[in-house]
């Protein structure tokens, strides 16, 4: 029988992971207000304008041809070959694996261990943090400069002869800008850390890093199918190093990419058209989103490059949240973030989404000052007895 004692180091383990911020134990599912009717989920940077009638053809054509009985390592090179066309590289500088935390749990798990130091900047996507943490190696945290630039100095910094990650999200995710590759090849030449570069929404920015990271003996950039090709449930991802690098870690990586998902990938890249067509639909509705955000008063709108729009209303920001909610709209609510303070994530949807978006949104931020109007007027009558009150 195992002792009550024993087990307090697993219940710390679990309650360690419920103290991260954006928990995975917290954020699945909808949230209970939203739950039912007419919701839109505009919280996790899905795209909603692939056609999920083609996919489902896609997918018909891809059964025909698999043979589900074999490990089938030939469709794999195929796979990587056709990923290495696409990005401007040779297959042999492509690693596949189930999405991209996937192969950042992965790059973890290689490349920390405790003792080790990883860096990433802040704010950044949450799960650097929460993998490395696992590992039992140290994450440094380091803010961005205040124009939301990397701070090439401030990270260097902070790397010493044990620091053997460093994460940057580019976009990042959540300020949505893009770094230089200036600032990503400085970041290489000046310690002797790997530099990962998280790419999982750079088709809709200005492009890709990958043909110059195979220069570079320790960059490695992460890639997804989740976004750009809406693939999300499909869970693929890959990343490209130069091929030394590449080969080794192939050598590591679990054997986790099904056949299917190989056949139905290398389709999908060759029906780049259409893929195309679905970026063009967002990047649209993306730079409308931002316009009516600017449009709005009391709003902080921060400029994006990715799929989804952070904004920070000059309002009680979880009052915000809820009230989206409450009108059927999930959207992200990031938190209090170094840097950038309480803001609001919105993920660009289909026109109609953002419309209801839009809508619920303009309608809540009128009901606050409404209701800010006629607290001022009290206040200027009872101005003795609003001192303590905060205003709803
Ligand atoms: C910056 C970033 N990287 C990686 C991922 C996860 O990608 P995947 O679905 O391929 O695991 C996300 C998901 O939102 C993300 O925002």
């Amino acid at each position: 029988m195992v002792s009550e004692r024993g087990l307090e180091w697993l219940r710390k383990k679990v309650e360690s992971m419920r103290s991260f911020g954006g928990s995975l134990l917290g954020y699945v599912g909808l949230p209970v207000e939203a739950r039912g009717g007419n919701v839109v989920k505009l919280d996790s940077n899905e795209n909603f304008f692939v056609d999920a009638d083609f996919l489902r053809q896609v997918f018909a054509e891809v059964l025909k041809d698999v043979d589900l009985r074999l490990y089938d390592p030939g469709v794999m090179a195929e796979l990587k070959e056709a990923l290495g066309k696409y990005v401007g590289v040779s297959g042999g500088c492509v690693c596949v694996g189930s999405g991209a935390e996937h192969l950042i749990d992965f790059l973890v798990q290689f490349f920390l261990s405790a003792g080790d130091e990883a860096v990433s900047v802040v704010p950044s996507f949450f799960m650097y943090e929460k993998r490395v943490w696992l590992s039992g190696a140290k994450l440094i945290a380091v803010p961005l400069k205040k124009d939301l630039s990397l701070d090439v100095d401030g990270i260097l910094e902070k790397t010493s002869e044990k620091t053997r990650l460093i994460f940057v999200c580019s976009p990042n995710n959540p300020t949505g800008n893009e770094f230089s590759w200036e600032d990503i090849e400085a970041l290489a030449d000046g310690c002797s850390a790997v530099v990962v570069v998280d790419e999982a929404y750079a088709e809709f920015g200005g492009g890709s890093v990958c043909s110059k990271t195979i220069e570079k003996e320790n960059v490695i950039a992460v890639k997804t199918f989740s976004k750009a090709f809406g693939l999300a449930g499909l869970r693929f991802g890959y990343f490209v190093a130069n091929r030394d690098l590449a080969s080794a870690l192939s050598e590591a990586i679990p054997y986790t990419v099904s056949p299917v998902v190989a056949h139905f990938v290398q389709r999908l890249l060759n029906r780049f058209d259409v893929v195309k067509g679905w970026i063009e639909g967002v990047k649209g509705e993306r730079e409308r989103l931002l316009s009516e955000l600017r449009s709005l008063r009391q709003m902080k709108v921060f400029d994006s490059k990715a799929n989804f729009v952070t904004f920070k209303p000059k309002a009680d920001v979880e009052r915000v949240y809820r009230g989206l909610l409450k009108m059927g709209v999930v959207v992200k609510d990031l938190g209090d973030l170094p840097l950038i303070g309480h803001c609001l994530r919105v993920t660009t949807g289909l026109p109609h989404m953002n419309d209801k978006f839009l809508y619920a949104l303009k309608h809540i931020l009128k009901e606050n000052e409404r209701l800010l109007a006629r607290a001022s007027g009290l206040r200027g009558l009872y101005a003795f007895k609003f001192d303590a009150v905060s205003i709803p």
